[in-house]
């Protein structure tokens, strides 16, 4: 089909949107949450200085009726917390830990003792995955896990058929899109990576001999943000005169669908033609970039939402599809190697607070999230620059540091906050420092520099925040202590 016998059918979707539209509208008394789409999680991660606790996010997941949700890890706390809620949970085992379970079988064992069977207690937790390893092939890992992902899922599996849950478990292996490519962009020119092949062609037929699906992360995001020239439009699912790709008979109005059927055929190129495709992360963020920026994370998702609830697939993959949207909330402790905008991924802020509308029915209302319920916050007080400190060397060699160790994210070009001024701007990053090391007093010193003031800082989108009172920060292995500070305050004033 070409280009004009593709606008009738988009035609047809847009009927679709507007028939469920009229249907949403007319069944408002339904209660919260029940049109949510079923195929809809989201992933949580916990890579905060003050993570939320894990009662308030799971009560944000059944206020907001989502039933599926992603782990990084298998943490008891996060992963219990999910007892008796009927949210589907994919637990994750991260990458550090492969090796020991590829090597060693009873250290699978000992894994799902402890993590899985614990868990799966009559009105317990309803695991339905194990993830074994996060994004294990990236290029940047240089081939670190290539041979240790399928032995370390293999253990697992054994383990779990052992315990009696090999039938309801099953075990996959999330995947970044950099596992296949193609070379002109066109889908049938897909196939995976010529690193890898050696290696995906026996992984592929470890999920189809138990039935687990192909779990991939695809981010439209990334495109625009990494590729120059990248047209916009492509990025999002509203672009019907924008950029296309036609591809034997078929029309890629966007970057999404493209890249999903380019996975459909290097699967294809690779006896796996049947497997289940689930996508493991997609999602748009809000700050710390140029392109990330809540309107356009807005209009992702809108299009994103419509796109699943039509139920329409991609082009070679018609149908509903399983999405784990990325994530939950804000991570101020996530490296910022792939970019300032990773630490603002949230369809929640840190502190649980939606950021834009939202409906993930799919029907396209203009609604909010349901936010986090009995958040405690620390006191009402922020650091600034003092007001008769002067704009010098020192100035910008202890903000520095706070930028370092705290998260100065949103003051990049593009970001919520990179109209400041100059003086601003430093207090900003103070604050930040400030609030991440829980308000400590030594922590708004710098040298003399800072002072704790009472006046809220904060104009127009860029937020100063306070903190969240968060049980959950010792837990982090990088702590803000007092002696910690110490060490790192004095090459500051060595330098001065
Ligand atoms: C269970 O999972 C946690 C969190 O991922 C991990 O730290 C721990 O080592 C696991 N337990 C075993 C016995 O492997
Ligand atoms: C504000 O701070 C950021 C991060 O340190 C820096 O890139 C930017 O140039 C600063 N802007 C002003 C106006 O000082
Ligand atoms: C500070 O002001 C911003 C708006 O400028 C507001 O959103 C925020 O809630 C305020 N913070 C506090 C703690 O009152």
């Amino acid at each position: 089909m070409g280009r004009r016998a593709g606008l009738p059918e988009s035609w047809c979707s847009c009927l679709i949107v507007v028939a469920a539209v009229w249907a949403a509208t007319n069944v408002n008394v339904a209660p919260a949450g029940a049109s949510v789409l079923p195929t809809i999680g989201v992933n949580y991660g916990m890579q905060a200085s003050h993570p939320l606790n894990p009662d308030i996010v799971v009560k944000m997941f059944k206020d907001n009726g989502i039933k599926k949700v992603k782990l990084f890890d298998a943490d008891s706390w996060t992963v219990g917390a999910f007892a008796g809620t009927g949210i589907e949970v994919m637990v994750g085992i991260p990458n550090n830990q492969l090796e020991g379970l590829a090597k060693d079988y009873s250290r699978a064992e000992d894994w799902v003792k402890e993590n899985v069977t614990k868990q799966m207690y009559k009105g317990g937790v309803d695991i339905k995955y194990v993830a074994v390893g996060n994004e294990a092939f990236l290029t940047s890992y240089k081939g670190k896990f290539d041979k240790l992902t399928l032995p370390a899922m293999q253990n697992v599996k054994k383990a779990l058929d052992k315990a009696g849950f090999g039938g309801k478990i099953k075990v996959t292996t999330p995947l970044n899109a950099d596992v296949y490519e193609s070379k002109n962009n066109k889908p049938s020119e897909g196939d995976f990576r010529e690193d890898i092949k050696g290696i995906m062609k026996p992984l592929l037929k470890f999920l189809r001999d138990n039935k687990s699906p192909f779990v991939v992360n695809v981010y439209p995001f990334l495109s625009l943000y990494q590729i120059k020239g990248f047209p916009t439009d492509y990025a999002f699912f509203d672009s019907n005169h924008g950029k296309s790709i036609q591809d034997n008979n078929i029309n890629y109005k966007n970057v999404f669908d493209a890249n999903v059927d380019t996975l459909v055929w290097a699967l294809k190129k690779n006896g796996a033609s049947d497997l289940k495709i689930t996508i493991g992360e997609v999602g748009w963020p809000t700050d710390g970039d140029f392109f990330a920026n809540p309107t356009l994370a807005r209009r992702f998702y809108s299009g994103l939402l419509k796109k699943l609830a039509s139920n329409e697939g991609t082009p070679l993959r018609p149908g509903p599809m399983v999405v784990y949207l990325f994530g939950m909330v804000d991570e101020d402790m996530k490296s910022i190697d792939p970019g300032k905008f990773e630490r603002h991924w949230g369809i929640f802020r840190y502190d649980g607070k939606p950021k834009f509308p939202m409906d993930l029915s799919g029907n396209g209302n203009e609604k909010m999230l349901v936010g986090a319920k009995g958040v405690q916050y620390l006191p009402k007080q922020w650091c600034a620059l003092k007001e008769d400190a002067p704009i010098a060397g020192n100035t910008a060699d202890a903000q520095g540091y706070a930028c370092l160790m705290g998260d100065c994210t949103s003051l990049v070009y593009g970001g919520s906050c990179n109209n400041l001024d100059q003086r601003d701007n430093v207090s900003y990053a103070f604050n930040m420092y400030f609030q991440m090391a829980d308000q400590d007093v030594a922590a708004c010193n710098f040298n003399g520099l800072g002072e704790i003031v009472k006046t809220n800082l904060s104009q127009g989108n860029c937020l100063f925040p306070i903190y969240i009172d968060s049980a959950a920060d010792q837990r982090l292995p990088f702590g803000f202590g007092a002696a910690i500070l110490a060490a790192l305050v004095l090459p500051i004033l060595m330098l001065s």
